[in-house]
């Protein structure tokens, strides 16, 4: 018999769902939030209000999309967190009635966990164990994958995540929330020739406050002598951020790849849509011999094909959850 599984993820600013049909993506539906561009960033509020909103549409679609009927879903695999806790209390909330109205039990899912399973929505997929670069808005983690429930996080960010490190930047140089797709676009046309101050780490954790630390203070400098100095050389100044980025991923990724002696290597979350990460992988791999595996970007970003790919793998376990479950704004790997 068949399992269709009923993907739902709100953790932060998209509104996803997604319908898996032993194991295949049949559909995956997100709407994206416009309301936080002006704001900068996500608010939280506006944030929770628009998933109140998308969510009914968004799973209607997905299951329409589909062309699978209500009845025949076997199980609802939710994003338990972390995340935003309103973000996440819509979409636990509709979970659990949907739950009840269709009478099938519910899965609940860790976001990060999804993100690194986001390699099993479609071929060619990774082989165990494999290590994988999770780069996100909130996150930035190396993680050893034994198996598709078993994975231990071997290094993280100690303050911001690389994401936030492309968006505040973009801030600075007045770019629009998120920047990470504008800089990686300006970067193209650029040359990466003003250098920044690099994160010394001695272990696979990673930093980037002082990276952004390091681009206030040459940008404050440069624009002391030249107010016209981000307008002028925008195009550079995304390269160079862009470079220097990729390079503290990449410098960490490497060790972690010698460390453990593992040559299967993935790369997920929304920063593994930059082209120039994209790029780096995919040379370093050639020079190391590495099977490199990067998503089709819109497995990429948040989106519910990985949560209702982590939740077949635990239907498959028969790990459910009962209605007393809430979110959890934290919760490690
Ligand atoms: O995984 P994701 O969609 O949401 C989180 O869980 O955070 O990641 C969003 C992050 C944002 O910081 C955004 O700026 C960044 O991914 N991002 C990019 C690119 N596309 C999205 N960063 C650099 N280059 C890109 N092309
Ligand atoms: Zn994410």
């Amino acid at each position: 018999m068949s399992v269709i599984i009923l993907g739902i993820e709100s953790s932060c600013d998209d509104t996803s769902a997604a319908i898996l049909k032993d194991g295949g993506i049949l559909s995956n539906v997100t709407a994206n939030q416009e309301a936080h561009k002006q704001y900068g960033g996500v608010v939280p509020e506006v944030a929770s209000r628009a998933h109140q909103q998308n969510i009914i549409p968004v799973v209607d679609w997905a299951i329409k999309k589909a062309g699978v009927s209500k009845s025949e879903i076997n199980a609802i695999a939710f994003t338990r967190g972390p995340g935003l806790m309103g973000s996440l209390l819509v979409g636990v909330s509709f979970a659990k009635a949907l739950s009840i109205g269709l009478d099938i039990p519910m899965v609940e899912v860790n976001h990060m966990q999804a993100h690194v399973l986001a390699h099993f929505a479609e071929n060619p997929k990774p082989k165990f164990p494999f290590l994988c670069l999770t780069v996100s808005g909130g996150h930035t983690q190396i993680v050893r994958i034994k198996d598709y429930l078993d994975m231990e996080v071997l290094g993280t960010t100690i303050d911001d995540a690389a994401g936030e490190a492309f968006d505040k930047t973009g801030k600075l140089l007045g770019l629009d929330y998120p920047a990470g797709p504008l800089i990686d676009k300006l970067a193209r046309k650029g040359e990466a020739k003003f250098k920044f101050a690099e994160p010394n780490l001695p272990n696979l954790d990673f930093s980037f406050s002082g990276l952004k630390t390091s681009i206030l203070y040459f940008l404050k400098k440069e624009i002391k002598t030249n107010p016209d100095f981000i307008q002028e050389n925008l195009e550079d100044i995304c390269a160079s951020v862009q470079q220097a980025i990729i390079n503290a991923l990449m410098i960490k990724l490497i060790k972690a790849a010698e460390e453990t002696g593992i040559k299967e290597i993935a790369v997920a979350g929304g920063v593994s849509a930059n082209s120039g990460l994209r790029e780096a992988i995919q040379k370093e791999g050639e020079k190391r011999g590495w099977k490199t595996y990067v998503p089709r970007i819109e497995f990429c970003t948040d989106n519910a094909a990985m949560i209702a790919v982590t939740g077949y793998h635990k239907y498959l376990k028969g790990e459910f959850v009962g209605q007393d479950i809430t979110p959890l704004a934290r919760w490690k790997i």
